[in-house]
């Protein structure tokens, strides 16, 4: 462990350390990547060339898997629990360290065998479960890039991206239960590959005995029978990639967030253990996200693996069969760390506090919450309710891009409801005005920006190198990282963040761009045009709103706003949905033909319009 945090961290040990991070970057970095990781060959340097083209600890070799599967095992501590497993049907199941370094073994021998090597990628759509980790895992160890796509998209976003990776091979399960209800993913990637020459395989965890393969399809056991359980870790260069994950941007299709093995392993592992002050011998961690978003792969597999600590993960809804189901399993388990979004503390706050009351869940004492900003009646219920008044509630405010937590938590701070609070080590946030000049004074609203580079942002977008060049603004000596959020700064420093500057929506958490929204809208036949706004929900803190110019001979009718949302449901996913949409004659445009989003929200909220300057005439 690095001597930098060998004594409790306290406010006073972190503003010190803090400074120090920010005036000598390369010390701090480097002793913690030399000491909190295990390298097959060691660095040679810290950090070379400039944003937007920084590389972390070149010529160093080593492998994500190492770090969080042997060195554990290797350390004495195979027999520990990695995950403990829970569903809706509360079959448990339980995988130590080492008998996941050799499960990670035989699928990864099994995915050589299928032609896989180093640089290839492999697309995994599947619930959340051991086998899903297992083939993330799989992939690391022989340096294939994984691409999870979260299993709430529909057929036609996985076709996307399978395209855009060349994914060689898909991973699935023929069905997940969510409240209640079978869902079948086989299907959706059935029709999803129909067309994609690229994929060769795919591989399927069969649930359902009666469920019946095709000759291209073969199971998850399949693959990794007579393979051999020795599978050493393959050497990967820092900068090589470790996994594409899509997000949304404001304009056109998803892009491919790129993170790197060295960088990425550092940041997610530093984030998880400080944040959560993880402790392998004590804790019992759990964080509730999906694989399928970069907060499953930093919080749920790769920073508590890396951290050896042992986890609970939860295939289901946390409302079924009633809404104490999470809380039984914190009880059940002894949750000592538990990680949540601000839409699910809502959503359980609705259902009441008697719930949380009926178990004891004084077990838990670092409550944390991600995704959207979290309003300060969800957070004192959360504390209240959840922590019974005794836990530390964490808001922890990053992105796709950042790999890792870049404000708040920092439990040993104090918190404040509404604020995401104080900056991780190394990470520099600066607010801008519109001209870009920056903003000193508190409480004036500036978009956020990270001015130096960190080990856990993005190394590009995958086969888009421009698209990652516009995530940097160019002002020498060093490129400022635009996050694409409002914030403001407190008198103490801590940063409140308001929401996305850009037209991107946040829906329960998940963010879907207005572009991609609506040029779903308009392939539909009966619409010509379309926008899509963000409108403020008590449950999910925005949901999307969709105004319709129809095609000439279309007349407006219920059967067609139900048609046009199942359509988006097929192009995109469920939580791309918009509420309600509505047909109008015409949309407000600047000159130039360019949608304001911002007059139609006005419009439709019954606020002023502000500045109409531009506006269309
Ligand atoms: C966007 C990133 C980070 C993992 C989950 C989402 C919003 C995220 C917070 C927070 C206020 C937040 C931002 C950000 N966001 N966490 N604690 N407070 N807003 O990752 O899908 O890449 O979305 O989510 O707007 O830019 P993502």
């Amino acid at each position: 462990m690095s001597t930098l945090f060998s004594s409790p961290l306290t406010a006073e040990k972190y503003h010190k350390l803090y400074q120090e991070s920010l005036n000598d970057p390369e010390s701090f970095w480097g002793e913690l990547a030399r000491t909190e990781l295990e390298w097959l060959t060691p660095f040679e340097r810290i950090l070379s060339g400039t944003s937007p083209q920084v590389k972390w600890f070149e010529g160093g070799f080593l492998n994500i898997t190492h770090n969080c599967l042997d060195r554990h095992v290797l350390a004495g501590k195979g027999d520990k629990i990695a995950y403990i497993y829970s569903n809706e049907l509360d079959q448990e199941r339980r995988i130590t360290y080492a008998e996941l370094r050799a499960l990670v073994c035989l699928v990864a021998n099994g995915l050589k065998k299928l032609g896989i090597s180093q640089g290839d990628r492999v697309l995994i759509y599947m619930p959340l479960c051991i086998e899903q980790i297992v083939l993330m895992l799989a992939c690391a160890r022989i340096g294939a890039v994984h691409s999870v796509v979260y299993a709430g998209f529909s057929a036609e976003a996985v076709r996307v991206r399978i395209k855009d990776a060349g994914a060689q091979l898909v991973c699935t399960a023929d069905l997940t239960q969510r409240n209640g209800k079978r869902i079948d993913l086989l299907s959706i990637v059935r029709q999803a590959v129909a067309d994609c020459s690229s994929v060769k395989r795919t591989i399927v965890l069969q649930r359902d005995p009666s469920t019946t393969l095709s000759e291209s399809e073969q199971t998850f056991e399949s693959i990794s029978i007579d393979e051999s359980e020795h599978c050493p870790p393959t050497p990967l260069a820092s900068n090589d990639p470790l996994f594409i994950l899509y997000t949304s941007g404001t304009t056109g299709t998803p892009k491919g967030v790129v993170h790197s093995c060295g960088g990425y392993n550092l940041y997610s592992h530093l984030t998880a253990r400080i944040n959560f002050d993880l402790d392998s011998k004590q804790d019992i961690y759990w964080c509730t996200a999906d694989t399928g978003w970069i907060t499953g792969h930093s919080y749920i597999v790769y920073g508590p693996l890396s951290n050896g600590v042992t986890s609970v993960i939860y295939e289901g809804s946390p409302i079924f069969p009633k809404p104490n189901r999470w809380w039984e399993l914190v009880e059940r388990y002894g949750v000592t760390k538990f990680y949540t979004s601000p839409t699910a503390i809502r959503t359980l706050m609705r259902e009441g506090a008697q719930w949380p009351a009926q178990h004891d869940l004084s077990t838990l004492k670092i409550i944390g919450s991600v995704g959207e900003p979290i309003n300060p009646a969800a957070w004192e219920w959360y504390k209240e309710h959840v922590g019974g008044n005794q836990a530390v509630v964490i808001d922890t405010w990053w992105q796709t891009e950042t790999g890792g937590h870049m404000i708040g938590g920092l439990p040993f701070l104090k918190q404040k409801p509404g604020k995401a609070g104080a900056p991780f080590f190394g990470i520099k946030p600066l607010l801008l005005d519109e001209r870009g000049n920056e903003i000193t004074a508190t409480d004036m609203i500036g978009e956020l920006v990270i001015a130096h580079p960190w080990p856990g942002a993005l190394t590009t977008c995958w086969n888009n190198q421009e698209r990652y060049q516009q995530y940097w603004n160019s002002y020498p000596p060093q490129a400022y990282f635009y996050t694409g959020d409002l914030a403001q700064f407190d008198e103490d420093g801590y940063l409140c963040i308001l929401g996305r500057a850009d037209d991107v929506i946040n829906v329960a958490g998940m963010r879907v761009g207005t572009a991609e929204v609506e040029s779903a809208l308009v392939a539909h036949d009966a619409i010509a045009e379309s926008a899509a706004i963000g409108i403020a929900h008590d449950i999910k803190g925005e949901v999307i709103e969709a105004f319709v110019i129809l095609t000439r001979s279309t007349k407006w009718s219920k059967q067609l706003e139900d048609e046009i949302k199942r359509w988006v449901r097929s192009q995109i996913g469920y939580f791309a949905v918009p509420e309600k949409i509505t047909a109008v004659e015409s949309l407000p445009k600047t000159r130039s033909g360019k949608i304001m989003r911002r007059v139609l929200k006005a419009q439709t909220l019954g606020m002023p319009l502000g500045d109409t300057s531009t506006l269309e005439g």
